[in-house]
């Protein structure tokens, strides 16, 4: 089958298409015709050995995926061969076929095409995680939003925004803050030329109910001390780079809830809270909710695809359609 391969640390350049042999099933696993994948920002650490756990190489990127069952493991009920599903694994998506462990794999909710459910999972299952599972949100309570405008940002702006919370949005430019406001934001901020924490108290009055960070770096502290007391702040992720230390006298003296995230964990140690926020995910796509994605390249440019989220260019969420797959003939029957 033909892959992405990482075969040695470096930038998205390094990443090469070759044939590999095809995975094989084994118990407990779910083999997988990959009709697209999804970049996520994650992918950058690993091609890069920057990750908290290394991916040995040789390897084959990509966490996410979509495509149908072409074979199951022994113990697996719950997918059949031919379903639709999409998944996540720690690597090997960007391939035409991968082997995802049966926990981490789930029918495609009614009415998404196979691009969209491959951008799906990891951002809309982390966004409702951290808005509800781990933030408890209510409706008419003020989230902000750090890197709204990205994958996972685009993914909580539009889910916290159909549950009906006031949304606002803190990205690097007018142009990425209007893409938020399109999905619902109530109000934007750019952190790069704005005091963010005296804005979102200008704007909430008493401070955010809920805070999600997916960037870290020098914009954690500042929308920390604008969580109102007895308020959440859940920490995603460090797109920015650093990795903030946060001072717990904050913690303590605002009495706010400070929450950490890691999909990869949740999905296997809380599965019933996992399936529950699938159910919810999938109530919210049969009113209508589609993953924001701004760009579909070729299996032979993943290199250009990884480099467009290196270079923070992409609105929303980037795909991989796999060959002459059931992706590629979806988005040109849409075109
Ligand atoms: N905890 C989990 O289970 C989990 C799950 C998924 C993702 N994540 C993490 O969440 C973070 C966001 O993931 P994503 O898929 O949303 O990524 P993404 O689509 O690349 O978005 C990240 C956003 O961060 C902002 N940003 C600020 N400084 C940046 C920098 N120096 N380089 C790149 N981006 C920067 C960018 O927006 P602006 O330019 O507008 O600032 C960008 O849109 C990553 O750290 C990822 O590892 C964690």
């Amino acid at each position: 089958m033909r892959a992405a391969r990482c075969e040695a640390y470096g930038g998205p350049s390094t990443i090469v298409i070759h044939d590999i042999p095809a995975p094989e099933v084994t118990p407990g696993h779910v083999l997988v015709d990959v009709a697209a994948a999804a970049v996520n920002f994650p992918d950058l650490l690993f091609i890069a050995d920057q990750y908290q756990v290394s991916a040995e190489l040789p390897f084959t990127p990509g966490s996410e995926f979509a495509g149908r069952v072409a074979e199951v493991g022994e113990g697996v009920t719950h997918v059949a061969v031919g379903d639709p599903v999409h998944g996540s694994v720690f690597s090997g998506a960007m391939a035409e076929q991968v082997l995802a462990p049966a926990t981490s794999v789930a029918r495609v909710p009614e009415g998404l095409s196979m691009v969209e459910a491959a951008a799906f999972r990891v951002t809309y299952l982390t966004a409702y995680h951290a808005l509800i599972t781990a933030g408890g949100l209510q409706p008419g309570q003020w989230v902000v939003v750090l890197g709204a405008a990205g994958g996972v940002g685009t993914a909580a702006v539009d889910i916290a925004t159909r549950l009906g919370a006031r949304v606002i949005a803190a990205a690097s430019s007018a142009e990425r803050l209007e893409v938020c406001r399109e999905l619902g934001a109530e109000a934007g901020i750019d952190y790069t030329s704005e005091d963010l924490k005296a804005r979102i108290k200008e704007l909430t009055g008493d401070g955010a109910d809920l805070v999600l960070d997916p960037v870290g770096d020098r914009w954690a502290e500042p929308a920390l001390r604008a969580t109102r007391w007895g308020g959440t702040f859940v920490t995603i992720g460090f797109a920015g780079g650093d990795i903030p230390k946060i001072p717990l006298n904050l913690v303590l003296l605002k009495n706010v809830t400070l929450r950490g995230l890691e999909l990869r964990t949740w999905t296997v140690r809380l599965a019933e809270e996992t399936a529950r926020a699938q159910a919810g995910l999938a109530e919210l796509v049969a009113q209508g909710m589609r993953p924001a994605v701004s760009e579909v390249h070729e299996l032979d440019d993943v290199a250009l695809a990884l480099q467009r989220v290196a270079d923070r260019t992409p609105t929303g969420k980037v795909v991989i359609s796999i060959g002459s797959s059931e992706a590629t003939q979806q988005q040109r029957s849409q075109s």
